[in-house]
């Protein structure tokens, strides 16, 4: 059954959950990792670069493959190619993404405006695909005019098996604090699973959501940005159990390993740009990281920041 019940997911953030933090974030404890969006357009006009970030390990499995796009028949087609390319566990439609670029074309959190088209475009995806198709909204256009119950139901007769709800509006982009209220207003509205998103940052922030929505499982994006150990967190909050924070040692091994990671599987020149933000994610907050982390942009290698980190950790 998708989601697992209490299940914590690795939501999807354009540009950084690729491959492998996907993968780390699958080893310390998320039940379901999801990819960057994937432009239903790029694959229609047959861009191999937007049909490269469909791609996964096996070892992050489940994994769903997201699409965001304005038209029923391109996400129809684009979620039918997924699953017969990389045979994803599910598909997620994005009905939340607030970007200009994208609203712009009327996809994102754009679909919120249009319930009769939102309608068709998950029933035509949910019929091209023997998987579940999922649909991640936000909670409406403007602030306090919510729509979130009406596109969920929408969702749930439209043949999706699971909704995930990131309770701000488009016009609050990321700003402010997110309404966990409508995650429990959804979740009277409809049967099927409802997956509460937005600002958890902690254990108790989980619990919270779940306590106060009845939410059935919880997906984290930012709150697990230089901390992935953040699920594991969660699953031994959920269990009761006391969690020990990783050692030094641990959190040197696994930056290190994620760079290297990186390294193997996109090059160089992509690792040294793209790790000098992941590393100073990974060291905010720890005694001497601000000098660390100036150094870090200023290496002009992936194995400068390497250099950086293991001397970091030496003292
Ligand atoms: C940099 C960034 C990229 C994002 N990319 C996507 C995306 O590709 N698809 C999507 O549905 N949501 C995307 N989101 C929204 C997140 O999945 C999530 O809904 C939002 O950040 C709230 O959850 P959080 O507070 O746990 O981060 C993105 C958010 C950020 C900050």
């Amino acid at each position: 059954m998708f989601p697992s019940k209490n299940g914590i997911l690795l939501a999807p953030l354009a540009g950084i959950t690729e491959p492998v933090y996907r993968r780390i974030c699958r080893r310390l404890g998320a039940d379901a990792v999801v990819t960057e969006m994937v432009s239903a357009d790029g694959l229609h006009y047959k861009s191999e670069n937007t049909a490269k970030l469909m791609e996964f390990d096996e070892s992050e499995r489940p994994i769903g493959v997201q699409f965001f796009g304005n038209d029923p028949e391109r996400l129809a087609n684009a979620a039918k190619f997924a699953y017969e390319r990389v045979r994803p566990d599910f598909i997620d439609l994005n009905a939340g993404c607030p970007v200009a670029k994208v609203v712009k074309n009327g996809a994102g959190s754009a679909l919120l405006k249009d319930a009769a088209r939102f309608g068709r475009i998950v029933e035509a995806m949910s019929k091209a695909v023997p998987i579940p198709v999922t649909v991640k909204i936000r909670s409406g256009w403007n602030t306090h005019e919510w729509v979130d119950a009406e596109f969920a139901k929408i969702s749930q007769e439209s043949g999706a098996a699971a909704v995930t709800l990131h309770p701000r509006s488009q016009t609050m982009m990321f700003t402010g604090h997110s309404f966990w209220e409508r995650v429990a207003v959804v979740k009277q509205a409809v049967s099927i699973p409802v997956i509460g998103n937005g600002d958890i940052t902690s254990g108790a922030d989980a619990l919270k959501m779940f306590k106060e929505t009845d939410c059935d499982a919880v997906m984290i994006g930012r709150g697990s940005l230089g901390n992935p150990w953040l699920f594991a967190e969660i699953k031994a909050a959920l269990k009761g159990e006391p969690f020990v924070s990783p050692s030094r040692q641990e959190r040197k091994e696994l930056i290190i390993d994620h760079i290297r990671a990186f390294r193997d599987l996109h090059g160089e020149q992509r690792a040294c740009g793209e790790m000098k933000k992941c590393v100073a994610w990974y060291l905010k907050g720890l005694p001497g990281a601000s000098a660390a982390r100036a150094n870090v942009f200023a290496s002009s290698s992936s194995i400068m920041i390497e250099e950086i980190v293991n001397n970091f950790f030496k003292v």
